[in-house]
Protein backbone atom coordinates (compact mmCIF):
# COMPACT_ATOMS: atom_id res chain seq x y z
CA UNK A 1 0.00 0.00 0.00
CA UNK A 2 1.43 3.43 -1.12
CA UNK A 3 1.97 5.86 1.48
CA UNK A 4 1.90 8.98 -0.64
CA UNK A 5 -1.24 10.32 0.33
CA UNK A 6 -0.40 10.01 4.52
CA UNK A 7 2.79 12.03 3.17
CA UNK A 8 -0.06 14.50 0.79
CA UNK A 9 -2.20 15.02 3.96
CA UNK A 10 0.49 15.19 6.17
CA UNK A 11 1.69 17.95 4.26
CA UNK A 12 -1.64 19.74 4.56
CA UNK A 13 -1.20 22.70 6.95
CA UNK A 14 -4.45 23.36 7.80
CA UNK A 15 -3.74 26.73 10.01
CA UNK A 16 -1.95 27.99 6.94
CA UNK A 17 -4.93 27.20 5.54
CA UNK A 18 -7.32 29.06 7.56
CA UNK A 19 -5.08 31.89 7.84
CA UNK A 20 -5.47 32.50 4.02
CA UNK A 21 -9.03 32.00 3.81
CA UNK A 22 -9.54 34.46 6.20
CA UNK A 23 -7.10 36.82 4.92
CA UNK A 24 -9.32 36.49 1.67
CA UNK A 25 -11.96 37.09 3.54
CA UNK A 26 -10.74 40.27 4.64
CA UNK A 27 -10.56 41.85 0.77
CA UNK A 28 -14.17 43.16 0.49
CA UNK A 29 -15.38 42.83 4.19
CA UNK A 30 -18.83 43.47 5.27
CA UNK A 31 -20.72 43.72 8.43
CA UNK A 32 -17.35 42.09 10.27
CA UNK A 33 -17.88 38.32 8.91
CA UNK A 34 -19.58 39.15 5.33
CA UNK A 35 -17.63 39.86 2.33
CA UNK A 36 -18.97 42.24 -0.89
CA UNK A 37 -16.28 41.09 -3.44
CA UNK A 38 -17.85 41.54 -6.89
CA UNK A 39 -16.37 39.72 -9.74
CA UNK A 40 -13.80 42.10 -11.35
CA UNK A 41 -14.47 44.71 -8.73
CA UNK A 42 -10.57 46.39 -7.61
CA UNK A 43 -11.84 43.83 -4.61
CA UNK A 44 -11.67 40.96 -7.15
CA UNK A 45 -8.25 41.69 -8.36
CA UNK A 46 -6.82 42.25 -5.05
CA UNK A 47 -7.54 38.48 -4.41
CA UNK A 48 -6.48 37.02 -7.53
CA UNK A 49 -3.02 38.86 -7.18
CA UNK A 50 -3.08 37.18 -3.64
CA UNK A 51 -4.37 33.98 -4.98
CA UNK A 52 -1.23 34.27 -8.17
CA UNK A 53 1.21 35.10 -5.07
CA UNK A 54 0.75 32.54 -2.78
CA UNK A 55 0.46 29.84 -5.99
CA UNK A 56 3.49 30.80 -7.23
CA UNK A 57 5.32 30.31 -4.23
CA UNK A 58 3.67 26.77 -4.23
CA UNK A 59 5.75 26.34 -7.09
CA UNK A 60 2.64 26.45 -9.54
CA UNK A 61 2.44 28.00 -12.91
CA UNK A 62 -0.52 30.16 -13.22
CA UNK A 63 -2.17 31.32 -16.69
CA UNK A 64 -5.49 33.33 -17.04
CA UNK A 65 -7.56 32.36 -20.27
CA UNK A 66 -9.92 34.73 -22.54
CA UNK A 67 -13.04 34.50 -20.02
CA UNK A 68 -10.57 35.65 -16.91
CA UNK A 69 -10.46 32.71 -15.10
CA UNK A 70 -7.61 31.52 -13.33
CA UNK A 71 -5.17 28.30 -13.96
CA UNK A 72 -2.51 27.25 -11.03
CA UNK A 73 -0.85 24.46 -12.58
CA UNK A 74 1.54 21.36 -10.76
CA UNK A 75 2.99 20.12 -13.05
CA UNK A 76 2.92 16.56 -13.52
CA UNK A 77 5.80 13.44 -14.10
CA UNK A 78 3.57 13.22 -17.67
CA UNK A 79 3.05 16.81 -18.18
CA UNK A 80 1.09 15.63 -21.42
CA UNK A 81 -1.46 13.50 -20.14
CA UNK A 82 -4.49 15.37 -19.21
CA UNK A 83 -4.91 17.19 -15.73
CA UNK A 84 -6.94 16.51 -13.50
CA UNK A 85 -8.48 19.70 -12.17
CA UNK A 86 -10.43 21.37 -8.76
CA UNK A 87 -11.29 24.77 -8.02
CA UNK A 88 -14.57 26.80 -7.99
CA UNK A 89 -14.61 30.86 -7.75
CA UNK A 90 -13.72 33.88 -5.66
CA UNK A 91 -16.81 36.41 -6.33
CA UNK A 92 -19.34 36.82 -3.46
CA UNK A 93 -23.00 37.76 -3.22
CA UNK A 94 -23.46 41.39 -2.13
CA UNK A 95 -23.75 40.26 0.99
CA UNK A 96 -21.93 37.18 0.88
CA UNK A 97 -19.80 34.84 3.44
CA UNK A 98 -16.04 34.15 3.50
CA UNK A 99 -16.76 30.35 2.45
CA UNK A 100 -19.13 30.43 -0.64
CA UNK A 101 -16.61 29.73 -3.55
CA UNK A 102 -13.51 30.65 -1.87
CA UNK A 103 -13.17 27.82 -0.37
CA UNK A 104 -13.01 25.81 -3.04
CA UNK A 105 -9.77 28.00 -4.22
CA UNK A 106 -8.21 27.82 -1.23
CA UNK A 107 -9.00 24.38 -0.70
CA UNK A 108 -7.23 23.62 -4.50
CA UNK A 109 -4.23 25.59 -3.43
CA UNK A 110 -3.64 24.00 -0.20
CA UNK A 111 -3.70 20.70 -2.06
CA UNK A 112 -0.52 22.80 -4.38
CA UNK A 113 0.96 23.85 -1.77
CA UNK A 114 1.42 20.36 0.34
CA UNK A 115 2.33 18.61 -3.05
CA UNK A 116 5.20 21.56 -3.19
CA UNK A 117 5.57 21.12 0.70
CA UNK A 118 6.33 17.07 0.62
CA UNK A 119 8.08 17.05 -2.52
CA UNK A 120 5.47 15.09 -4.62
CA UNK A 121 4.62 14.77 -8.10
CA UNK A 122 1.72 13.20 -9.38
CA UNK A 123 1.32 11.17 -12.70
CA UNK A 124 -1.17 13.34 -14.13
CA UNK A 125 -0.71 17.38 -13.69
CA UNK A 126 -3.11 19.05 -11.24
CA UNK A 127 -4.41 22.58 -11.83
CA UNK A 128 -6.71 25.15 -9.60
CA UNK A 129 -9.01 26.78 -11.36
CA UNK A 130 -10.73 30.16 -10.28
CA UNK A 131 -13.76 30.26 -12.50
CA UNK A 132 -15.22 34.20 -13.32
CA UNK A 133 -18.60 35.15 -12.60
CA UNK A 134 -20.11 32.33 -10.84
CA UNK A 135 -22.57 34.20 -8.43
CA UNK A 136 -23.94 36.77 -11.32
CA UNK A 137 -24.49 39.29 -8.94
CA UNK A 138 -22.71 42.07 -10.79
CA UNK A 139 -23.18 40.72 -14.23
CA UNK A 140 -25.89 38.38 -15.03
CA UNK A 141 -25.86 35.40 -14.92
CA UNK A 142 -23.85 33.39 -12.96
CA UNK A 143 -20.90 31.02 -14.37
CA UNK A 144 -20.08 33.15 -17.23
CA UNK A 145 -16.41 31.39 -17.29
CA UNK A 146 -17.33 28.16 -16.62
CA UNK A 147 -19.94 28.28 -19.70
CA UNK A 148 -17.20 29.97 -21.62
CA UNK A 149 -15.09 27.59 -20.86
CA UNK A 150 -17.07 24.97 -21.18
CA UNK A 151 -18.43 25.95 -25.05
CA UNK A 152 -22.29 25.87 -22.93
CA UNK A 153 -22.23 29.97 -24.46
CA UNK A 154 -19.95 31.91 -26.39
CA UNK A 155 -17.77 34.58 -24.21
CA UNK A 156 -18.95 37.38 -27.12
CA UNK A 157 -22.57 36.71 -25.75
CA UNK A 158 -21.77 38.15 -22.21
CA UNK A 159 -19.81 41.33 -23.67
CA UNK A 160 -22.92 43.58 -23.78
CA UNK A 161 -23.86 42.48 -19.88
CA UNK A 162 -24.08 45.92 -18.20
CA UNK A 163 -23.99 46.11 -13.87
CA UNK A 164 -25.89 48.68 -12.51
CA UNK A 165 -23.23 51.36 -13.04
CA UNK A 166 -23.38 50.55 -17.06
CA UNK A 167 -20.09 49.25 -17.07
CA UNK A 168 -19.93 46.24 -19.50
CA UNK A 169 -18.85 42.49 -19.08
CA UNK A 170 -16.35 42.89 -22.17
CA UNK A 171 -14.84 46.31 -20.37
CA UNK A 172 -14.45 45.27 -17.16
CA UNK A 173 -12.97 41.65 -18.84
CA UNK A 174 -10.85 43.27 -21.09
CA UNK A 175 -9.47 46.34 -18.26
CA UNK A 176 -8.17 42.83 -15.85
CA UNK A 177 -7.03 40.59 -18.72
CA UNK A 178 -4.64 43.56 -19.24
CA UNK A 179 -3.66 44.20 -15.60
CA UNK A 180 -2.82 40.57 -15.84
CA UNK A 181 -0.91 40.98 -19.23
CA UNK A 182 2.46 39.27 -17.35
CA UNK A 183 0.53 35.99 -16.95
CA UNK A 184 1.01 33.61 -19.92
CA UNK A 185 -2.63 33.47 -21.67
CA UNK A 186 -4.20 30.41 -22.05
CA UNK A 187 -6.33 29.10 -24.69
CA UNK A 188 -10.68 29.07 -23.67
CA UNK A 189 -11.53 25.00 -23.17
CA UNK A 190 -9.84 22.15 -22.73
CA UNK A 191 -10.26 18.61 -22.18
CA UNK A 192 -9.47 17.52 -18.37
CA UNK A 193 -9.14 14.13 -17.12
CA UNK A 194 -11.72 15.06 -14.35
CA UNK A 195 -13.16 17.58 -12.20
CA UNK A 196 -13.71 18.03 -8.40
CA UNK A 197 -14.84 21.13 -7.18
CA UNK A 198 -14.93 21.32 -3.48
CA UNK A 199 -17.78 23.88 -1.19
CA UNK A 200 -19.82 24.51 1.49
CA UNK A 201 -22.99 22.57 1.76
CA UNK A 202 -24.92 26.36 2.18
CA UNK A 203 -27.76 23.58 3.42
CA UNK A 204 -28.50 22.48 6.75
CA UNK A 205 -27.94 18.51 6.04
CA UNK A 206 -24.76 17.52 7.09
CA UNK A 207 -24.81 19.68 9.94
CA UNK A 208 -28.01 18.33 11.22
CA UNK A 209 -26.57 14.78 10.68
CA UNK A 210 -23.38 15.45 12.13
CA UNK A 211 -21.57 14.08 8.92
CA UNK A 212 -18.69 15.55 8.24
CA UNK A 213 -18.32 14.79 4.46
CA UNK A 214 -20.94 15.55 1.38
CA UNK A 215 -20.17 13.09 -1.36
CA UNK A 216 -22.09 15.29 -4.31
CA UNK A 217 -24.11 13.09 -6.57
CA UNK A 218 -26.15 15.37 -8.57
CA UNK A 219 -26.93 19.15 -9.17
CA UNK A 220 -30.75 20.26 -9.69
CA UNK A 221 -31.49 22.54 -13.07
CA UNK A 222 -32.15 26.61 -12.38
CA UNK A 223 -33.87 28.98 -14.92
CA UNK A 224 -32.90 32.58 -14.89
CA UNK A 225 -35.84 35.15 -15.87
CA UNK A 226 -36.03 39.17 -15.41
CA UNK A 227 -39.46 40.14 -16.27
CA UNK A 228 -39.77 44.05 -17.36
CA UNK A 229 -43.25 45.74 -16.87
CA UNK A 230 -43.91 48.94 -18.84
CA UNK A 231 -46.24 51.72 -17.34
CA UNK A 232 -46.53 55.00 -16.72
CA UNK A 233 -45.18 57.30 -14.58
CA UNK A 234 -47.70 59.56 -12.81
CA UNK A 235 -48.46 62.00 -9.78
CA UNK A 236 -49.78 59.93 -6.61
CA UNK A 237 -52.04 62.72 -5.78
CA UNK A 238 -53.72 63.47 -8.87
CA UNK A 239 -53.87 60.27 -11.06
CA UNK A 240 -57.19 58.72 -10.30
CA UNK A 241 -56.37 54.84 -9.70
CA UNK A 242 -58.22 53.83 -12.64
CA UNK A 243 -56.18 55.46 -14.92
CA UNK A 244 -53.25 54.56 -13.90
CA UNK A 245 -50.68 52.18 -15.30
CA UNK A 246 -49.04 51.30 -12.03
CA UNK A 247 -46.05 48.65 -12.61
CA UNK A 248 -45.44 47.76 -9.10
CA UNK A 249 -49.28 46.94 -8.41
CA UNK A 250 -49.37 44.63 -11.82
CA UNK A 251 -45.50 43.53 -10.30
CA UNK A 252 -47.61 42.50 -7.06
CA UNK A 253 -50.42 40.86 -9.69
CA UNK A 254 -47.57 38.77 -11.15
CA UNK A 255 -45.71 37.42 -8.79
CA UNK A 256 -49.02 36.39 -6.71
CA UNK A 257 -49.98 34.34 -10.09
CA UNK A 258 -45.97 33.27 -9.93
CA UNK A 259 -46.48 31.70 -6.41
CA UNK A 260 -49.81 29.66 -7.58
CA UNK A 261 -47.89 28.53 -10.42
CA UNK A 262 -44.20 27.20 -8.83
CA UNK A 263 -46.75 25.61 -5.41
CA UNK A 264 -45.35 23.05 -4.69
CA UNK A 265 -47.00 20.69 -2.12
CA UNK A 266 -43.89 18.78 -1.58
CA UNK A 267 -41.47 21.91 -1.25
CA UNK A 268 -38.85 20.51 -3.83
CA UNK A 269 -39.44 23.31 -6.57
CA UNK A 270 -38.01 26.70 -5.66
CA UNK A 271 -39.18 29.67 -6.88
CA UNK A 272 -37.66 33.22 -5.68
CA UNK A 273 -37.85 36.55 -6.84
CA UNK A 274 -34.66 38.40 -5.15
CA UNK A 275 -34.10 41.72 -7.16
CA UNK A 276 -36.98 44.15 -7.78
CA UNK A 277 -36.31 47.31 -9.83
CA UNK A 278 -38.85 50.12 -9.27
CA UNK A 279 -38.58 53.51 -11.23
CA UNK A 280 -38.37 55.97 -10.41
CA UNK A 281 -38.91 54.51 -7.17
CA UNK A 282 -40.03 57.79 -5.75
CA UNK A 283 -42.75 57.89 -3.00
CA UNK A 284 -44.97 60.21 -4.41
CA UNK A 285 -45.09 58.86 -8.11
CA UNK A 286 -46.89 55.88 -9.48
CA UNK A 287 -44.19 53.45 -11.12
CA UNK A 288 -43.92 53.31 -14.41
CA UNK A 289 -41.22 50.72 -14.82
CA UNK A 290 -40.47 47.33 -12.59
CA UNK A 291 -38.16 44.91 -13.01
CA UNK A 292 -38.15 41.64 -11.32
CA UNK A 293 -35.76 38.78 -11.76
CA UNK A 294 -37.09 34.98 -10.85
CA UNK A 295 -34.88 32.10 -10.04
CA UNK A 296 -36.52 28.98 -10.38
CA UNK A 297 -35.08 25.47 -9.43
CA UNK A 298 -36.08 21.34 -9.77
CA UNK A 299 -33.88 18.71 -10.46
CA UNK A 300 -36.45 17.08 -12.56
CA UNK A 301 -35.91 18.59 -16.46
CA UNK A 302 -39.48 17.77 -17.20
CA UNK A 303 -40.82 20.05 -14.24
CA UNK A 304 -38.30 22.59 -15.01
CA UNK A 305 -38.93 22.90 -18.56
CA UNK A 306 -42.75 22.82 -17.82
CA UNK A 307 -42.90 24.95 -15.17
CA UNK A 308 -40.21 27.52 -16.45
CA UNK A 309 -42.28 27.44 -20.05
CA UNK A 310 -45.52 29.13 -18.50
CA UNK A 311 -43.94 31.83 -16.59
CA UNK A 312 -44.11 34.25 -19.55
CA UNK A 313 -48.13 33.74 -20.15
CA UNK A 314 -48.84 33.73 -16.16
CA UNK A 315 -47.17 36.73 -16.39
CA UNK A 316 -48.88 38.15 -19.15
CA UNK A 317 -52.45 37.07 -17.98
CA UNK A 318 -51.99 38.34 -14.61
CA UNK A 319 -51.11 42.33 -15.38
CA UNK A 320 -53.90 44.60 -16.05
CA UNK A 321 -52.19 48.02 -17.32
CA UNK A 322 -48.50 47.15 -18.35
CA UNK A 323 -46.85 45.63 -21.16
CA UNK A 324 -44.73 42.55 -19.72
CA UNK A 325 -41.43 41.58 -21.11
CA UNK A 326 -39.85 37.79 -19.90
CA UNK A 327 -36.61 36.81 -20.99
CA UNK A 328 -34.57 33.99 -20.10
CA UNK A 329 -31.26 35.00 -19.10
CA UNK A 330 -29.81 31.32 -17.52
CA UNK A 331 -30.50 27.90 -17.83
CA UNK A 332 -29.03 25.33 -16.35
CA UNK A 333 -29.66 21.89 -16.35
CA UNK A 334 -30.07 19.31 -13.77
CA UNK A 335 -26.84 16.94 -14.33
CA UNK A 336 -25.55 13.46 -12.37
CA UNK A 337 -22.23 13.67 -11.77
CA UNK A 338 -19.95 11.15 -13.04
CA UNK A 339 -19.80 7.32 -11.23
CA UNK A 340 -16.06 7.18 -11.19
CA UNK A 341 -15.38 10.62 -9.62
CA UNK A 342 -18.31 9.77 -7.12
CA UNK A 343 -16.45 7.07 -5.88
CA UNK A 344 -13.28 8.70 -5.86
CA UNK A 345 -14.68 11.04 -3.21
CA UNK A 346 -16.39 8.36 -1.28
CA UNK A 347 -13.57 6.37 -1.19
CA UNK A 348 -11.21 9.20 0.08
CA UNK A 349 -13.86 10.21 2.91
CA UNK A 350 -13.32 6.35 3.85
CA UNK A 351 -9.42 6.43 3.71
CA UNK A 352 -9.52 9.73 5.81
CA UNK A 353 -12.11 8.13 8.43
CA UNK A 354 -14.43 11.00 7.88
CA UNK A 355 -18.22 10.60 8.25
CA UNK A 356 -20.27 11.16 5.39
CA UNK A 357 -23.37 10.82 2.80
CA UNK A 358 -24.07 10.59 -0.54
CA UNK A 359 -25.97 13.91 -1.25
CA UNK A 360 -27.21 16.26 -4.40
CA UNK A 361 -26.97 20.15 -4.46
CA UNK A 362 -29.47 22.53 -4.40
CA UNK A 363 -27.19 25.83 -5.66
CA UNK A 364 -25.71 25.70 -8.88
CA UNK A 365 -21.87 25.14 -9.01
CA UNK A 366 -19.50 25.63 -12.10
CA UNK A 367 -19.43 21.87 -11.58
CA UNK A 368 -22.64 21.95 -13.92
CA UNK A 369 -20.97 23.38 -17.00
CA UNK A 370 -17.88 21.30 -16.46
CA UNK A 371 -19.55 18.24 -16.74
CA UNK A 372 -20.22 18.00 -20.23
CA UNK A 373 -16.49 18.58 -20.98
CA UNK A 374 -15.03 15.75 -17.97
CA UNK A 375 -16.26 13.21 -15.76
CA UNK A 376 -16.93 15.30 -12.85
CA UNK A 377 -18.37 15.30 -9.05
CA UNK A 378 -18.59 17.96 -6.17
CA UNK A 379 -17.57 17.46 -2.23
CA UNK A 380 -19.36 19.16 0.33
CA UNK A 381 -18.54 20.43 4.11
CA UNK A 382 -21.33 21.28 6.46
CA UNK A 383 -22.07 24.97 7.33
CA UNK A 384 -23.21 26.54 10.09
CA UNK A 385 -27.31 26.32 10.39
CA UNK A 386 -27.04 25.84 6.74
CA UNK A 387 -26.77 29.05 6.66
CA UNK A 388 -24.97 30.72 2.85
CA UNK A 389 -25.32 33.78 0.88
CA UNK A 390 -25.83 35.92 4.62
CA UNK A 391 -22.80 37.64 6.23
CA UNK A 392 -23.22 34.76 8.74
CA UNK A 393 -22.28 31.79 6.82
CA UNK A 394 -19.73 30.19 8.76
CA UNK A 395 -17.67 26.92 8.24
CA UNK A 396 -15.44 25.36 11.06
CA UNK A 397 -11.34 25.57 10.93
CA UNK A 398 -11.82 21.55 11.70
CA UNK A 399 -14.57 20.87 8.53
CA UNK A 400 -12.43 22.54 6.22
CA UNK A 401 -9.60 20.85 7.04
CA UNK A 402 -11.21 17.87 6.80
CA UNK A 403 -12.96 18.42 3.45
CA UNK A 404 -9.60 19.80 2.26
CA UNK A 405 -7.63 16.21 3.67
CA UNK A 406 -10.50 14.24 1.76
CA UNK A 407 -9.57 16.56 -1.54
CA UNK A 408 -6.06 16.10 -1.20
CA UNK A 409 -6.97 12.31 -1.64
CA UNK A 410 -9.24 12.60 -4.35
CA UNK A 411 -7.11 14.52 -6.79
CA UNK A 412 -4.12 12.40 -5.57
CA UNK A 413 -6.26 8.95 -6.35
CA UNK A 414 -7.10 10.41 -9.88
CA UNK A 415 -3.73 11.64 -10.73
CA UNK A 416 -2.00 9.02 -10.25
CA UNK A 417 -4.63 6.10 -11.04
C1 LIG B 1 -24.99 29.82 -6.63
O1 LIG B 1 -24.51 30.81 -6.09
C2 LIG B 1 -26.40 29.57 -6.65
O2 LIG B 1 -27.17 30.55 -6.66
O3 LIG B 1 -26.81 28.41 -6.58
MN1 LIG C 1 -20.52 29.07 -4.74
MN1 LIG D 1 -23.06 31.50 -4.16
Amino acid sequence: MSDLPNRLVGAIDSDRHWGQLMRMGAIGSVEQTGVDRPCLSPGDREARRLLIGWAEAAGATVSVDGAGNLWLRHEGTQPDAAAVLTGSHMDTQPRGGRFDGIWGVMAGLEVLSALHASNLRTARPIEVVAWTNEEGARFTPGCMGSMAWSGDTPLDRFASVRDEAGISFGDALAEQLALESDLPRRALGGRPHCYVEAHIEQGPLLEAAGQQIGVVTAIQGSRWFTVTLDGASAHAGTAPVSMRRDAVQDAVRAITALNHLTHDPDDILRFTVGRIVVSPNSSNSVAGRVTFTIDLRHPDAATLTARGDAIADTVRAAVTSTAATVTEVFHAMPIDFDATVIDAVEQAAVADGASYRRMPSGAFHDAQFVAGICPSGMLFVPCRDGISHNVAEYASPEHLATGTRVLARTLLALANG
